[in-house]
């Protein structure tokens, strides 16, 4: 039986993704000196050896008492599994809020899985929900009751939106016979919403036919700005001027900016595109770094600027950071390329002890790096207008772990060390659109898939989610990637001297090596107080709370894999509970949960249920006519709708506490 993949999946293990070719530290000779003792014991040897002379339930019921005692996180943990619908912790409410498919413009139409068009989708909310940025309506009497959700649309699942597809092989495009008006309706389907949404007698709802709503799409005309833009290499036939972009993609997550704007991320652009760069072109090894074209879609077929043959730069338009005001409507989305180009997972922030704005982000790839952005400005608080194009001047850097416990931030600045027109960076522009390439040149650490990377705005240190990477040889391992085979990924801890997040320099340590404590040869170091429901694999993003908690939302898990779906876990920072995790909600079977947001009073969190019903391995199929699960409807003939979800403790209160 021919392999059934689903579009994560293949990004996930397909080797033409735009792999890194350099030898970047992955400093063999340093195998885990920075584990230490005390991790190790604490980790699977510390349970290993437990579970020889204590028995299971035994270790269960002692790890739930120690849990409840030695963490900040006040809640009954779900039992881990997989089933076809959603599971949140006992007293609390897990309401839906919004779904493929519902109204988001004035006036659009409902949903009708059978007779979807591009412009009914154009009006409607869009597939693949990712990160949720809430923002508290000014004037409101309750600001963590009413205020407005941005929500990033990454990708679309055409064997569940669209009935009678046939698939085939994932090395080429995955369906054969898309035609234009589906492909059209998928461009529809893919970027952004911003609804608003209200909170009254305890349950949210999305306020209908609201000013503010909007939908972005991957038509949606887009401001080029920074040092890239008009740059040659960013102009097409369309677009002569190098700063007029149509559209965003695969924005996965982002980030709330102080000044009252959403930053959302494009990652996994190369599969757009389709076509053959002609034989020597300029664009050859910059694209072939990002995995252009990545042929997962068939939108080349009917769109030029999607077929490198006949628009070779169309992709260096895409890969960036995308700045968007959610209160106004009209305003016309900014790809700020002062970041540089990658496949961003999120674009977290902080204002600086000195006032500027410290952007961190991840670049999605296996081997792939962690990058800073410093603004040179400070934050006006006082007149946030004054903050509207700070983004487009800073300092850009990369990181490199070292085996003492420090990190240290490598400049990617035009000029400096290697970046010079000798080797291909004739001005920051290339710095920007090559970043890979550049952030080679200066040796950078190659990371274990790098996904959402944020600041504890409590206590000033920094995480980095690393959601895995199977590919890793043994002789590959250094100290902030540890394992060979790394299915299940892990989280490291940074921690900027004195708060100084533009300092050269950082301290990094492990917070916690992720997979299944109980099974020594996986190397895991959950403390031992987590339960048998409490660890997980393949941390993806995470959110602090206003106590700065850390929660942490997983991307990967399956029956096969883990025994359980993705959901979302409070893992325990600080303290003697330190490395305890526990299990508050899960996903249906094929989902992954996406975009942990709190209002700022803690008693709301929003999450994102993304692509419920994927098939996960072979023999998995999963389609429109027969999918796994019908979440959240459960009606015959409406496939799953992947769907934003509003957390609430019943009674009220601040969740887990
Ligand atoms: Fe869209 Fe890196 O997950
Ligand atoms: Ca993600
Ligand atoms: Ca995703
Ligand atoms: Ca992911």
């Amino acid at each position: 039986m021919r392999d059934i993949l689903t579009r994560a999946r293949a990004y996930e293990q397909s080797e033409n993704v735009g792999r890194n070719p350099t030898d970047n530290p992955t400093i063999g000779d340093v195998i885990a000196e920075r584990l230490g003792r005390r991790d190790i014991l604490k980790g699977a040897l510390g349970v290993a050896a437990m579970a020889a002379t204590v028995s299971p339930l035994a270790l269960a019921a002692a790890g739930r008492a120690h849990a409840q005692s030695a963490t900040r996180y006040r809640f009954d943990e779900i039992e881990a599994g997989v089933d076809k619908t959603h599971h949140v912790a006992a007293g609390y409410d897990a309401d839906i809020l919004i779904r493929w498919g519902d109204p988001v413009l004035a006036g659009a139409p409902a949903f009708d899985p059978r007779k979807q068009t591009a412009a009914t989708q154009r009006q409607q909310f869009g597939y693949n929900c990712d990160f949720l940025g809430y923002f508290p309506m000014p004037g409101a009497a309750n600001p963590s009751h009413h205020g407005l959700l941005a929500v990033n649309l990454e990708y679309t699942n055409e064997e569940l939106m669209f009935p009678g597809l046939k698939r085939q092989d994932v090395k080429g495009v995955l369906f054969a016979d898309m035609t234009k008006e589906l492909v059209d309706i998928e461009m529809a389907a893919h970027g952004g919403a911003v609804i608003e949404v209200r909170r009254e007698n305890g349950k949210w709802q999305v306020v209908a036919n609201s000013k503010y709503g909007r939908r972005i799409d991957a038509t949606t005309p887009m401001e080029i700005t920074g040092p890239a833009a008009g740059h040659a290499r960013l102009q097409t036939s369309a677009d002569p001027s190098g700063r007029r972009a149509l559209g965003m993609i695969n924005n996965c997550a982002g980030g709330v900016t102080p000044w009252g704007t959403w930053l959302t991320c494009e990652e996994n652009f190369h599969g757009y595109f389709n076509g053959k760069l002609p034989d020597g072109h300029r664009e050859a090894s910059n694209h072939k770094r990002y995995g252009v074209p990545g042929n997962s879609y068939a939108w080349g077929t009917f769109h030029d600027r999607f077929n490198v043959t006949k628009e070779p730069n169309e992709p260096n338009r895409f890969g960036w950071i995308v700045e968007i005001d959610p209160f106004d409507p009209n305003s016309v989305p900014k790809k700020r390329t002062a970041f540089g180009r990658g496949k961003h997972e999120g674009a977290a922030g902080i204002i600086n002890s000195d006032g500027r704005y410290v952007v961190y982000s991840g670049d999605d790839q296996r081997f792939d790096y962690v990058y800073r952005f410093v603004t040179n400005a400070r934050v006006d608080r006082a007149n946030p207008k004054a903050n509207r194009d700070i983004l487009d001047d800073g300092v850009l850097s990369v990181a490199r772990y070292n085996v003492d416990g420090t990190v240290d931030w490598l400049p990617l600045v035009h000029g400096q060390g290697p970046l010079t027109a000798a080797n291909g960076f004739a001005s920051q522009a290339d710095v920007v659109i090559a970043r890979r390439l550049a952030a080679d040149l200066v040796g950078a650490t190659k990371m274990d898939r790098p996904e959402d990377v944020e600041a504890n705005p409590v206590t000033q240190k920094v995480y980095v989610i690393l959601t895995n990477n199977s590919n890793r040889k043994p002789d590959q391992v250094d100290a902030a990637n540890p394992r060979a085979d790394n299915r299940f990924g892990h989280i490291i801890e940074m921690a900027p001297p004195g708060g100084d997040h533009a300092a050269a320099q950082f301290r990094w340590e492990m917070l916690v090596r992720c997979g299944d404590p109980s099974v020594a040869g996986v190397g895991a170091s959950f403390s031992t107080d987590t339960t048998r429901n409490g660890w997980f694999g393949m941390p993806d993003n995470i959110a602090f709370d206003s106590q700065g908690r850390l929660w942490v939302a997983t991307d990967g898990n399956s029956k096969s894999r883990t025994g359980r779906t993705d959901g979302l876990w409070g893992v325990e920072t600080e303290g003697p509970g330190r490395g305890t995790s526990r299990h508050f909600f899960r996903v249906p079977v094929g989902a992954e949960l996406c975009g942990p947001c709190f209002t700022p009073d803690d008693e709301t969190l929003f999450v994102a249920v993304q692509h419920p019903g994927e098939g996960v391995s072979a023999g998995e199929a999963s389609t429109f006519e027969e999918p796994v699960t019908r979440w959240p409807d459960f009606k015959p003939d409406t496939p799953p709708r992947p769907s934003v979800v509003a957390i609430t403790k019943r009674g009220g209160g601040k969740i887990a506490s």
